[in-house]
């Protein structure tokens, strides 16, 4: 028999979410194919952000079902998301100020050279060149990798957190609002990288509340 391939890379049906009294998410039904990128949209408080939680583990679903390339998925935690494929961008930061780049863009996944019980010693250097690898495949251009974040522009920040996803993301890439708090340059720094990964036919969901931002996908 063959084998045949998921026809979606990502679906949910009737996803709800209530926190005590509220209705957060109502029977959010939807789906994505392989390779497509799409654009949800929709005013503040509509439930856009509850919903990527609930698809990437972050909070459990109150009913409903989200299917990852074809099988039905129940995502303890994020880390369990992003081991299965998807990378996401949440709306506020998954960053660390007090570490430098090459750490944030390793967060989770620092290689191990030695590993003696309680004591590893992280590869740096390999990471470092990793780290130049990802950030070029996106035209991310930073200078000096091993400055700690919290000196940096909410733009760099951004495009880091973006980075990351897009070096990474083998399957599906979830954008929160990634230009939200973002100034006209940066919003278009960020676009390009957006644009990018489409051209590299990676699924990308990106979450908005500006219409425009879906002309993004034409
Ligand atoms: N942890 C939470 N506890 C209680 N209410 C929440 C929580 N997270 C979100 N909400 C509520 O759920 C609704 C949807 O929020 P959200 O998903 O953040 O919307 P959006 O991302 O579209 O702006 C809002 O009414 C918000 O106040
Ligand atoms: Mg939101």
């Amino acid at each position: 028999m063959t084998e045949m391939a998921a026809p979606y890379v990502l679906e949910t049906n009737n996803l709800c979410k209530n926190y005590g009294g509220i209705e957060a998410l109502k029977d959010a039904s939807f789906s994505m194919k392989k390779g497509e990128t799409i654009a949800i949209v929709g005013d503040n408080g509509a439930g856009k952000s509850t919903f990527v939680r609930n698809i990437t583990g972050v909070e459990k679903s109150t009913s409903g079902t989200v299917k990852f390339l074809g099988k039905e998925v129940n995502f303890e935690n994020p880390f369990e998301a992003r081991r299965s494929g998807i990378e996401t961008v949440y709306q506020n930061l998954a960053l660390i100020d007090f570490l430098n780049v090459t750490e944030n863009m390793f967060l989770g996944r620092e290689l191990t050279r030695f590993n003696f019980g309680l004591f590893s010693w992280l590869n740096k250097k390999k990471m470092k060149s990793e780290t130049k690898k990802l950030l070029s495949k996106t035209n991310v251009r930073i200078n000096n990798l091993d400055q700690k974040l919290v000196n940096m522009s909410g733009g760099q920040r951004q495009c880091i957190a973006i980075a990351r996803a897009a070096g990474w993301g083998e399957q599906l890439i979830i954008m929160d609002e990634p230009t939200a708090a973002l100034g006209v340059k940066e919003t278009s720094a960020v676009e390009e990288i957006i644009k990018g990964l489409k051209k590299r036919q990676i699924s990308v969901l990106i979450i908005s509340h500006n219409l425009r931002q879906g002309e993004l996908f034409q």
